[in-house]
C-alpha cells in the first residue's frame, strides 16, 4: 500500500497540522510505503518571494522529520524535485470539467480572502490530483477540509479513466473524525489564516502565552462546566491519556476549577508532548547535510514511481 500526503511552504507549522495532518501520516508509516512531500508548486499560488519559499520548503521537512517522519522508511521530498508531475497536471486538465473546478471551497474561500484569481489558484485541484496519481497512491492522510480536493482528484482520475482506459489508481482519502478539524484558540478551526494557532515548536513563553488566551465563557471558578463546548479540553483529549481525559472531563463537570487552571494544565501537557520532538530538532539542526541528504535521497525514491506512471500515462493518451 502506498500512502501520500503534501503540505504547503506557506507557513510555521501548528498542532491542527500536526493533529489533524501529521500524526496520522507518521503513524501510518507503518503500514505501507509512504510518500510525504513539500508542495512548492502549491505554495507559488500564494507566495511570490523566492527566499521566502526556500526557507519556508526547510523547515517544514525541518519540522516533519523532527515530529518524528522516518527518512528510512517513507521519501520525504518537494514537489519541485518531480517536475513530471507539472506534466501530468496539464493532462489531466485536459479532462477536468471547469465546472468541477468552480464548485471548489478552497478556491473561493481564497479569493473571498482577498488572493487574486490567478490560473494556478483555480486549477490548484488539478495539481493536488496530478501530485496522488503520479505516486499510485492508495491512502491519503489530511484533514477535513482537504475532502472536497480528494474528491476531486477521484472524479478527475474517473474521468480520464473513462476516456483512456484504467490507468490511474483512484485513491481513498484518510480522514480521522476524532482530529478533523482542530479547533484554535477562538473555537473556529485552527489555521494560519485565521491568526488563531498554537505553533508547534514556538518557544515556551509563546506556547503559554497562546494557550492562555484560549476563548472561553465567562462561567466562574465554582460553575459546573461543559467539557463538550470548550476548546481547551477539545485540544486536551486529542493527546493527554484516557485516564487524564477522564480526569478533566470529571473536573469540568463538578465545578470549583477556573478556566485558568485548566489552560494551566493544557500548556503543561502540550510542552511535555513536544518535548522528545524538539529535541529531535536541534540534533538535526546541529547536522548541516542531514535534511539536504533526505530530500534528494526521497525525491531519487519519488522520481522512479513517476516515471513509470507517466509512461503509462503518455502510452495512452498518445504522446
Ligand atoms: P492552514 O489552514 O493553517 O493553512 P494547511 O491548509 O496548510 O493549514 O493544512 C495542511 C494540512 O494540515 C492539511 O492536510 C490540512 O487538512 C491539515 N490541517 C490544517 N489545519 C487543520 C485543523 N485545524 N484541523 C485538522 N487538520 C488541519
Ligand atoms: N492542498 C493541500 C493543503 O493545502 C496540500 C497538498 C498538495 C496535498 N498536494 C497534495 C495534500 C496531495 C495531500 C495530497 O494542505
Amino acid at each position: 500500500m502506498r500512502i501520500l500526503s503534501g503540505i504547503q511552504p506557506t507557513g510555521i507549522l501548528h498542532i491542527g497540522n500536526y493533529f489533524g495532518m501529521m500524526r496520522p501520516a507518521i503513524a501510518l508509516q507503518a503500514e505501507g510505503e509512504a510518500f510525504y512531500f513539500i508542495a512548492d508548486y502549491h505554495a507559488l499560488t500564494t507566495i511570490d518571494n523566492p527566499e521566502t519559499l526556500r526557507a519556508n520548503s526547510r523547515r517544514i521537512a525541518l519540522d516533519f522529520l523532527a515530529c518524528g517522519l522516518d527518512p528510512d522508511r517513507g521519501a520525504l521530498f518537494r514537489q519541485s524535485d518531480v517536475p513530471q508531475v507539472a506534466e501530468l497536471a496539464w493532462i489531466l486538465s485536459t479532462v477536468t470539467p471547469k465546472a468541477l473546478l468552480e464548485r471548489a471551497h478552497s478556491y473561493k474561500d481564497k479569493v473571498a480572502r482577498g488572493l487574486p484569481a490567478s490560473a494556478g489558484l483555480f486549477t490548484y485541484p488539478v495539481l493536488m490530483a496530478a501530485d496522488i496519481l503520479i505516486y499510485d497512491s492508495d491512502l491519503v492522510p489530511v484533514g477535513k477540509d482537504q475532502k472536497q480536493h480528494l474528491e476531486m482528484t477521484r472524479d478527475i482520475a474517473l474521468k480520464f479513466n473513462e476516456t483512456f482506459g484504467g490507468v490511474l489508481r483512484l485513491p481513498e482519502p484518510h480522514i480521522q473524525p476524532a482530529t478533523e478539524t482542530v479547533p484554535g484558540l477562538d473555537g473556529q478551526k485552527m489555521s494560519k489564516s485565521y491568526g488563531n494557532t498554537i505553533d508547534i515548536f514556538g518557544d515556551e513563553k509563546e506556547m503559554r502565552k497562546r494557550v492562555m488566551s484560549i476563548v472561553t465563557d465567562s462561567s466562574p471558578v465554582e460553575a459546573a462546566k461543559d467539557p463538550g463546548s470548550s476548546t481547551i479540553f477539545h485540544l486536551y483529549s486529542l493527546f493527554a491519556s484516557k485516564d487524564e481525559t477522564t480526569a478533566m472531563r470529571e473536573a469540568f463537570q463538578r465545578g470549583g476549577t477556573g478556566y485558568g487552571d485548566f489552560k494551566k494544565q493544557l500548556f503543561a501537557k502540550l510542552w511535555e508532548y513536544f518535548e522528545p520532538m524538539r529535541k529531535r530538532r536541534a540534533e538535526i539542526l546541529a547536522d548541516h547535510d542531514y535534511i539536504d541528504t533526505v530530500l534528494a535521497r526521497g525525491a531519487e525514491r519519488a522520481n522512479l514511481v513517476a516515471d513509470k506512471v507517466m509512461a503509462r500515462v503518455r502510452e495512452a493518451v498518445g504522446l
